[in-house]
């Protein structure tokens, strides 16, 4: 009996020690990952908010039927079930006025191809589809090309 409670007291001290170190040890082992080499336990500094590319012109397109990037600035834009600021320069009715470009008329089409009088519901989400650019370097090197057909 007094043998157990000694062992016992003892591997409790063994373990709590190597829980002691173990803190003590805790690395990301030199790796660096997408939180830069920030250790494990401790918190990464938030990074700076990047700017979105303005352009008075619009993007070149890198395939057939891509949804255009947009070139212009977007915070406060709001989109919801009440309103769509988008729509309010880039609406057919809207777009003579802000010289934006239209919607073009796939916009108005439901997806059985019928043709609505105001845009389909699918495509009122604008950004689901169509993004800004930042000055960000991409994440990941590629060699993606634009197709052929528009180089
Ligand atoms: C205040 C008016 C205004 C608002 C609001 C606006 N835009 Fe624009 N947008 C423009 C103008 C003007 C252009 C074209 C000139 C330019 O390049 O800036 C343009 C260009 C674009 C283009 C590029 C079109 C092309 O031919 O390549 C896209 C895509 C676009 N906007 C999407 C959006 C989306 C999505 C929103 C909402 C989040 C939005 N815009 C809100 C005025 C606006
Ligand atoms: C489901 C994806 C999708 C959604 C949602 C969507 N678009 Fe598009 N958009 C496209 C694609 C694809 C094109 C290019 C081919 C075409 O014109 O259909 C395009 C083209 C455009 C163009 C250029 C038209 C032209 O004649 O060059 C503008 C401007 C535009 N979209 C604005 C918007 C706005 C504003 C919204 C929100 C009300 C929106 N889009 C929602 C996919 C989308």
């Amino acid at each position: 009996m007094k043998m157990r409670v000694i062992l016992s007291g003892l591997i409790g001290g063994l373990l709590l020690c190597g829980a002691v170190v173990a803190n003590d040890y805790v690395t990301n082992g030199g790796l660096q990952s997408l939180r830069g080499s920030t250790e494990l336990d401790s918190q990464q500094d938030a990074q700076q908010m990047k700017k979105v590319v303005e352009q008075a012109k619009p993007y070149e397109n890198d395939y057939v039927f891509q949804p255009p990037l947009i070139p212009h600035q977007i915070r406060h834009y709001e989109v919801n079930l009440n309103a769509n600021k988008c729509l309010s320069c880039h609406s057919w009715k809207n777009a003579r006025d802000s010289g934006a470009t239209k919607i073009s008329v796939t916009h108005y089409e439901a997806r059985d191809g019928e043709v609505l009088s105001d845009v389909s519901p699918r495509r009122y989400f604008c950004l689901q589809c169509h993004v800004p650019q930042n000055d960000a370097q991409p994440l990941i090197e590629n060699q993606y090309q634009r197709v052929e057909s528009l180089r």
